[in-house]
């Protein structure tokens, strides 16, 4: 067996609706996790790249988030439409994606701007 040459990470993590914090998972369906393993499947990179579930990835406030290892690039705000680009683009050609990484200031930072967006009014 091959060793794997990426690990993504996608948050799963659910949190009552409201939560100040928000969550990754709104509906718990695993719907994007389920998208990353298809395209995976499709692309037939099964055994070099795994889409695996993850839990709160402590980036709470951009999620839904995804990480993808051994870069260290955390996506935030991922949509099942972004996910051929990041396997096009990071996981094949080691390219990062300006509109989804979440920028420094933000990164493990709970004091970022964007915790205030996302509490409920
Ligand atoms: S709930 Fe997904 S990063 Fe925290
Ligand atoms: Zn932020």
């Amino acid at each position: 067996m091959p060793p794997f040459t990426h690990l993504i990470l996608v948050c799963c993590n659910k949190r009552p609706d409201g939560h100040p914090r928000g969550c990754c998972n709104p509906d718990e369906s695993e719907a994007l996790r389920k998208a990353f393993k298809q395209e995976t499947k499709k692309r037939n990179l099964g055994p070099l790249i795994r889409a695996t579930k993850s839990g709160c990835l402590e980036q709470c406030q951009h999620g839904p988030v995804v990480a993808i290892y051994p870069q260290g690039i955390f996506y935030g705000n991922v949509t099942e439409k972004d996910i051929p680009r990041i396997f096009d683009e990071t996981v094949l050609n080691n390219r990062i994606i300006d509109d989804l990484l979440i920028q420094e200031e933000c990164l493990n930072n709970p004091q970022c701007e964007h915790v205030e967006q996302k509490k409920p009014s």
